[in-house]
């Protein structure tokens, strides 16, 4: 269905999606107030906001986990908006907050490679691990540094989260999705490990050319990484910097910018 990707087309389609969590009742909440937004091939967009603002419900709408009471999403061109997780998962990469959420525990670090390439096919086929395979994939650890590549039979479960980490970023780019999304991924670590994790990210990110969209609470990572920076507040997109808007940025000017278009919360780094 998503199977020619037309590069003219934007490589993601947001169109005022909308969705409210329990409805007609006092806790009603709008997550989603009408939310658009267009990401061009090759963007690398960086998502801020307060807790609540909608960032995780609108990666969850665009995964295929939620469905939107309206509104649509297209990949490429394609309306992919009823399409199931597990259709969308051949086009769409992700990576949560908890590193328990990214790998299985109870698998080698070379089959949780071995599942992630065939993420999307037809299940019930034994996992491929030839000696190729296992070469490949210890040659794609490798250059992160970890010394994973020697301990590829390993249990996942026996990782560290910054190790997890990497291995799920790994694991969710494989297939060199048309869109990877990145949900607080970092966010769960140690400034040390986060900073490893990062690293990680930029070489996956620009080795593979990737169209990505990145949740972070950690504004020195907002200014640093991406092309593109948006602030969420209320389910809609409130400020949206591009360019040299984005590459000059600062901590304190990222504050004054945002000062009036977000609420104080969202300010702290
Ligand atoms: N499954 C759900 N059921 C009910 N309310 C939800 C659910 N998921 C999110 N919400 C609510 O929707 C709003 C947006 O949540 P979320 O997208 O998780 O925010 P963020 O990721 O920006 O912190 C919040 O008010 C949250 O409580
Ligand atoms: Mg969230």
């Amino acid at each position: 269905m998503v199977s020619s990707p037309d590069a003219t087309r934007p490589a993601l389609r947001l169109d005022k999606l909308r969705i409210t969590f329990h409805a007609g009742t006092p806790d009603e909440r709008v997550a989603l107030d009408d939310l658009s937004l267009t990401l061009a091939e090759g963007d690398f967009t960086v998502v801020i906001g307060s807790n609540g603002a909608g960032k995780s419900t609108m990666l969850n709408v665009i995964s295929g986990a939620l469905q939107p009471d309206g509104g649509r999403v297209e990949l490429h061109g394609h309306d992919v908006t009823h399409l199931s997780v597990h259709r969308r998962a051949a086009y769409i990469g992700r990576v949560f907050q908890d590193p328990m959420l990214g790998t299985a525990p109870s698998l080698s670090i070379e089959e949780n490679l071995a599942l992630a390439e065939r993420r999307g096919q037809r299940r019930g086929l034994r996992l491929a691990l030839g000696a190729a395979n296992r070469k490949r994939y210890a040659d794609l650890l490798a250059p992160f540094g970890l010394g994973l590549e020697s301990r590829m039979r390993v249990l996942a479960g026996k990782l560290s989260g910054g190790q997890r980490q990497v291995l799920a970023l790994l694991m969710a780019s494989l297939r060199k999705p048309r869109l990877l999304l990145l949900d607080e991924h970092t966010a769960a670590l140690d400034p040390g490990t986060a900073e490893l994790v990062m690293r990680a990210t930029r070489r996956i990110v620009d080795d593979d050319r990737l169209t990505v969209l990145m949740i972070t609470h950690n504004m020195q990572q907002a200014i640093d990484f991406g092309n593109r920076l948006i602030a969420l507040n209320a389910g809609r997109v409130r400020v949206d910097l591009h360019g040299e808007d984005k590459t000059g940025l600062t901590v304190d000017s990222l504050v004054r910018r945002f000062a009036g278009a977000s609420d104080e919360h969202l300010l702290r780094a």
